[in-house]
């Protein structure tokens, strides 16, 4: 049976545009049980919205006959043709925006990280779960099949042994001096810096990696970080976090803006072996390579389908919404109040507070 889902996109911006992409090529494709249909493109400006649809591509022929609507935000919550809306907008507008589209009836996928802070993020959650729709955080990585690969590797045939240690890097040179102070990079007011933006991943690869479990039934974990501030923009553009879980396994977990980071990305340490990420973008990962202690042939896994990622994901959210359920069980809700508090401890711990905050 096709699965049909009406996607209202808010924010035409960089993220969108290789979100639409992937719903684009699966439709193509004719890839798979679900087909996207993107109805509006809900944007501060009808131009941007105009320029948006032809730049990515969103045409009759990949988006089932249907040129999307240009609308403002206010427009796109009321559009009966949206069932869901995808919120690719800077970290402090997605507690209103997920709040009003909730409060409109649409079913949401927002960007990481869901909100500033763990206070916003329960809000959120508890909304939805009184309206009984379906809400997400959009952490791609997760859904990803390098990553099903590795986790059953790691937690299902047990083939590495012991896990002891994770090393993971999202780090890239952002030209930081370059970026007008304004940009959603350097702006403190718009929640800027590395942990809430590329840090994210590397705690994410810490609960991926190092625990099979989710939200409350996680295994316990403790903390200790350093954020480095910049003296001009007061956000963080360094963050080095080591997570300590009780069975003794230590993620050690960094990002940075200031450098481009290792390749491989991340390394798993484990009494059989070690496991070896790749990626142009550690938060798509595209390779895996898995070495045995006992000198067994190592194995590469590779996945190259030409989507840029976000398809696993808004696979998984259609098959979720069609069928009534209104969290997703990769990436439950529990899941993104823990890393949004892990956050929040590492902020404090470094005494790193954002207007939000209050
Ligand atoms: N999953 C991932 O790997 C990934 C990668 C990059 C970013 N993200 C996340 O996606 C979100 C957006 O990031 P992005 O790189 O796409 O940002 P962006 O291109 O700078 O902005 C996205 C859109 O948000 C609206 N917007 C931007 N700045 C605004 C401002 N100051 N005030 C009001 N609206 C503003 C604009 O939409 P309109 O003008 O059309 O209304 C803009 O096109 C962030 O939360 C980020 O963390 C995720």
């Amino acid at each position: 049976m096709t699965i049909e889902l009406k996607w209202g996109i808010l924010g035409a911006g960089n993220i969108s545009c290789q979100f639409v992409h992937d719903l684009c090529l699966n439709n193509e494709r004719k890839d798979g049980a679900v087909r996207h249909i993107i109805t509006s493109i809900g944007t501060s400006s009808s131009q941007k919205g105009s320029e948006f649809i032809e730049k990515c591509d969103i045409n009759s022929k990949n988006n089932e006959g249907v040129i999307p609507a240009v609308q403002s935000y206010e427009d796109l919550f009321k559009n009966n043709d949206v069932k869901v809306v995808y919120i690719g907008t800077p970290h402090p507008m997605h507690k209103s925006q997920v709040e009003h589209a909730l409060n409109s009836g649409k079913h949401v996928l927002c960007e990481k990280p869901f909100t500033v802070n763990k206070k916003d993020a329960e809000y959120l959650v508890n909304l939805a779960r009184s309206k009984k729709l379906f809400l997400m955080e959009a952490v791609w990585t997760r859904f990803f099949p390098a990553i099903e690969f590795l986790k059953k590797l790691l937690f299902e045939t047990r083939k590495l042994g012991t896990i002891h240690r994770l090393f993971a890097d999202f780090s890239y040179d952002a030209e930081l001096a370059k970026l007008p102070p304004t940009s959603r990079l350097r702006d403190i007011n718009l929640a800027g810096g590395t942990l809430l933006d590329i840090g994210i991943y590397s705690l994410t690869y810490g609960r991926i990696l190092l625990d099979n479990k989710l939200g409350e039934e996680s295994s316990k974990f403790q903390v200790k970080s350093f954020l480095t501030l910049d003296p001009t923009d007061k956000v963080d553009y360094n963050s080095s976090v080591i997570m300590k879980y009780a069975n003794g396994s230590q993620g050690i977990l960094t990002a940075s803006n200031y450098t481009d980071g290792p390749s491989p990305f991340a390394r798993l340490e484990c009494s059989n072996g070690y496991a070896e990420l790749f990626a142009q973008n550690p938060a798509c990962p595209e390779k895996v390579k898995v070495v045995f202690k006992d000198g067994s042939e190592p194995i590469v896994y590779e996945n190259n389908t030409g989507y840029n990622g976000f398809i696993y994901e808004a696979n998984a959210v259609a098959h979720d919404i069609s069928a009534g359920r209104t969290e997703n069980a990769i990436m439950p809700l529990a899941e993104t109040l823990l890393v949004m508090s892990t956050m929040d401890g590492v902020r404090q711990e470094n005494g790193f507070v954002y207007p939000h905050d209050y």
